[in-house]
């Protein structure tokens, strides 16, 4: 089986973190100690931002941040291509998801779709740089947000590393979120990151991290536990030092499927414009239309052993609680429902090879004609 995705630990990572996780358990600060500070600190410097605060989830990253607007009902414009973590954060930080429909070309949110959706109810928008690619009008969106004097929050899940013009993704509106489970570009098992160069926002998410107590452990707000364990601090430092190298390796694998899929009728890779260093948390593909995505994705799997992924379907409004709860429905963001239905993304990890990839490129291309004489 060629797994969609796969966290990749070096042998001289996994020895140096046995080493420093033995050190964790006999020194008995097995929370809050310096390994966090450590795995924080160097998340700043790598990202060049001021703040960076670990907590123990994307999810926990993304509701810690939007505590901070004090969402009161408020709404927040959310792509509806996402992770559906990104619509519950605002939900569980007491706000009120909008959806806004996709770009066809990115698979990221829809700008112009984002900008209408603005109500004298919106406190922020979050954008997803969808599978490490990032949201090209970045800087109009934050312009658009300052002078609306909305928050602009990264859901930077998908995209450590990813960059536009040499910045990093995550450091472009007020906050950046970012998601460390073991399908991500880097991983510390569970875990997440927010980085901003808000001094308030980085105190208060210090505070609500660790049940809303300040630093004499005086409780002055509602907080929840979201405080990230050293030994997964100890994991995702090391994976940060290997960040670099990874994010070559899946730009490697990328330029493999580049070219080994050109000549491949009714495939197209996501593109990556000039200036823009993708993370390839994913490999999406997009299938020509007539073509049966969820076929393609079993044959590829029961047939050939390559396990195929997804980013995302269905779409957040088109999710059972969604419908259920706010009446969102077929028909309301036309452009994701029905490219979301021909987007279906390649294995992508560090461990890829060249020969992966021939394989998963001549399955394919099996799969299609199976498809086509069936
Ligand atoms: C876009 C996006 N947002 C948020 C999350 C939530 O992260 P976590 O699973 O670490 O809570 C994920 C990943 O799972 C994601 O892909």
């Amino acid at each position: 089986m060629i797994f969609g995705a796969y966290p990749y630990f070096p042998e001289d990572s996994i020895n140096s973190i046995l080493n420093e996780i033995k050190l964790v358990l006999k020194g008995g600060r097995l929370t809050e100690g310096p390994y966090v500070q450590e795995f924080e600190q160097k998340f700043a410097e790598y990202n060049d931002v001021k703040y960076a605060l670990a907590v123990n989830s994307g999810t926990a990253s993304l509701d810690c941040t939007l505590r901070h607007y004090r969402l009161n009902g408020r709404e927040v414009i959310v792509p509806t291509n996402t992770f559906i973590s990104t619509p519950n954060a605002v939900l569980l930080a007491g706000g009120k998801p909008v959806f806004a429909d996709m770009n066809e070309e990115t698979l990221g949110i829809d700008v112009e779709d984002a900008k209408r959706k603005i109500t004298s109810k919106t406190a922020g928008i979050i954008v997803v740089h969808i599978a490490g690619l990032v949201c090209p009008q970045i800087h109009e969106l934050r312009q658009f947000c300052d002078e609306k004097g909305l928050f602009l929050i990264e859901d930077a899940a998908h995209a450590h590393g990813a960059m536009m013009n040499n910045q990093k993704a995550g450091t472009f509106g007020h906050a950046g979120c970012f998601s460390f489970y073991p399908t991500k570009v880097m991983t510390s098992c569970e875990g997440g990151m927010i980085i901003t160069n808000d001094q308030q926002l980085a105190d208060e998410a210090r505070c609500l991290r660790t049940c809303g107590q300040n630093s004499e452990r005086q409780a002055v707000m509602l907080g929840h536990n979201w405080r990230l364990s050293e030994m997964a601090a100890v994991v995702g430092r090391h994976q940060l030092e290997k960040l670099e190298e990874f994010i070559a390796k899946r730009n490697q694998v990328a330029v493999w499927y580049g070219q080994a899929l050109a000549d491949v009728k009714g495939v197209s890779p996501l593109h990556v414009p000039e200036g823009f260093r993708c993370s390839y948390y994913k490999y999406p593909i997009k299938l020509a239309e007539g073509i049966d995505r969820v076929k393609v994705g079993s044959i590829l799997k029961e047939k050939y052993g390559v396990e195929p992924g997804h980013v995302y379907y269905p779409p957040c409004h088109l999710m059972p609680f969604y419908k259920n709860t706010f009446g969102t429905k077929e028909g309301d963001l036309p452009t994701a429902e029905r490219v979301l239905k021909q987007v279906l993304c390649l294995p992508m990890h560090y461990a890829i090879t060249q020969e992966n990839v021939l394989y998963v490129r001549d399955a394919l291309v099996s799969a299609l004609t199976e498809l086509k004489t069936a």
